[in-house]
């Protein structure tokens, strides 16, 4: 297995430009599903979960083409006809967000099996919100084996749908199943996630009919076909978010590029609170951080436009030499503090009690072999590391590779001594 070693101390100074949105770009190649004709997105991340995805469409009958265009990589996928509707366990373990083929295969085909994600080390995150959606569509489904059997016989059919708390992966499985269901479907308390929006765009570009885009209430009139075209994925907030606060954590000054400020406005504020310099551009924002400390500020989760659990992780690193403390309440996943034990390795101070984090910042971390737990979790300790005096070793680094491209190459290129540690392949890609 592949580690990082970072050797701290390094100020950045240069430009990073942000890659299309992973957690974009798996639901769009999911949506591939809902039509025979060709769909084409550019702006593609290319990453583990993307690659594992890949596999299972293609498992599903997808013909996959990988390559360079003029906006970067992209990916053509083309179903002219499902095989089999069968997700087995050993592709839909390796990611979670491989559960959102069982709506479109539905919607498609009428009927689907398709295994449950299983655990996953940031809590229990059930899919129990999907299949109540899927239900309400009129799906019959059954669980056994580790397998959801669902059924439509008739297709599916609009319902009003009341999700009880928000959910991205929920909101957008109803979407995708919904645009292909005969009549109105009304999903009340959505997610306004970017994501959601780009889903919204490309389906709208396919042929769906979506209105209340970027609000928490959509209505989506089902139409009978959909066809392929091209969609741009929209840039990477976390990606965005965790290079903005590596570039406060290390100080100097970085420009991210192809990317939009307002994808992260409430960790702009903090940011500006804590004492960082932020300034935003056309197509992003430029990140200044002087030699003085940083102020602790306190932060808690939210859906969008709250605070984004997946940057939690890296702007607890980025309090750990504050002055003063900081209280972090995570609010969206229980068990996402995994990061903290971690970071403490590394001289941090901080207690954990249940949802919440007390950060005491101290004058400086020191350099120390530390382990990544979850995608956001481990590049937090590669923020921390930049910023650590001598060298941190970042072990399991395949959680990394899931969800940040390049990641060495888009630090380096800004002066960060960052490199990789070669080791034996591991299954998780
Ligand atoms: C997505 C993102 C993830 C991000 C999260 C919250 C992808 C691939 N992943 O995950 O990076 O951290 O949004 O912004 O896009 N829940 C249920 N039942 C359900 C579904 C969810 O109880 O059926 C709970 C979850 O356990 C969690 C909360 O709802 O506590 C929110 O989860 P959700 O928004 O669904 O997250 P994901 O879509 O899994």
């Amino acid at each position: 297995m592949d580690k990082i070693a970072i050797i701290g101390g390094e100020r950045l100074f240069g430009e990073i430009p942000i890659s299309g949105a992973k957690n974009s770009a798996i639901k769009l190649m999911a949506a591939s599903l809902l039509t025979d004709q060709p769909l084409r997105l550019t702006n593609m991340p290319r990453l583990a979960d993307t690659r594992f995805l890949g596999r299972l469409l293609q498992r599903l009958g997808a013909e996959l083409i990988e390559r360079d265009g003029p906006d970067g990589s992209e990916t053509v996928l083309h179903t002219p006809e499902i095989l089999g509707a069968i997700a087995p366990y050993d592709l839909v373990r390796q990611m979670r967000a491989s559960f959102n083929v069982l709506g479109p295969l539905i919607a498609r085909t009428g009927h689907a099996k398709v295994s449950l994600p299983g655990g996953c080390t940031i809590g229990a995150r059930p899919v129990d919100l999907h299949l109540k959606a899927l239900e309400a569509l009129g799906a019959q489904i059954d669980l056994h084996e580790g397998y959801v059997f669902a059924q439509a016989p008739r297709g599916l059919r609009g319902a009003e749908i009341t999700f009880p708390f928000v959910s991205v992966g929920a909101t957008e499985h109803a979407m995708l199943a919904a645009v292909l269901a005969e009549g109105v479907t009304v999903l009340y308390n959505a997610a306004c996630e970017p994501e959601i929006g780009d889903l919204a765009d490309c389906l709208t570009m396919m042929g769906a009919k979506i209105e209340g885009k970027g609000t928490s209430t959509l209505v989506i009139t089902g139409v009978t076909r959909l066809g392929g075209g091209t969609h741009s994925v929209i840039a990477d907030r976390i990606e965005t978010g965790t290079y903005a606060v590596a570039a406060a954590m290390a100080g100097g000054e970085v420009r991210l590029t192809k990317t939009q400020s307002g994808f992260i406005q409430s960790l702009l504020d903090l940011m500006v609170k804590a004492g960082v310099g932020v300034e935003p551009t056309p197509d992003g924002m430029i990140i200044r951080r002087g030699e003085g400390r940083l102020e602790a500020v306190d932060v808690h989760t939210d859906p969008f436009p709250g605070f984004a659990t997946d940057l939690q992780a890296q702007f607890m690193a980025l309090m750990t030499t504050a002055r003063g403390e900081s209280v972090i309440r995570e609010t969206i996943f229980e068990n996402r503090f995994m990061h903290a034990p971690e970071l403490a390795r590394l001289g941090a101070e901080i207690s954990v009690h249940g949802g919440e984090a007390r950060v005491t910042g101290v004058d400086r971390l020191n350099g120390a072999e530390v382990m990544a737990t979850d995608l956001r979790a481990s590049v937090s300790l590669v923020i921390a590391g930049l910023a650590a005096k001598g060298e941190t070793v970042v072990n399991r680094v395949y959680h990394l590779d899931r969800g940040f491209e390049r990641l060495e190459e888009k630090l380096g290129a800004c002066g960060a001594q960052v490199r990789r540690i070669k080791g034996a392949a591991s299954d998780e890609g």
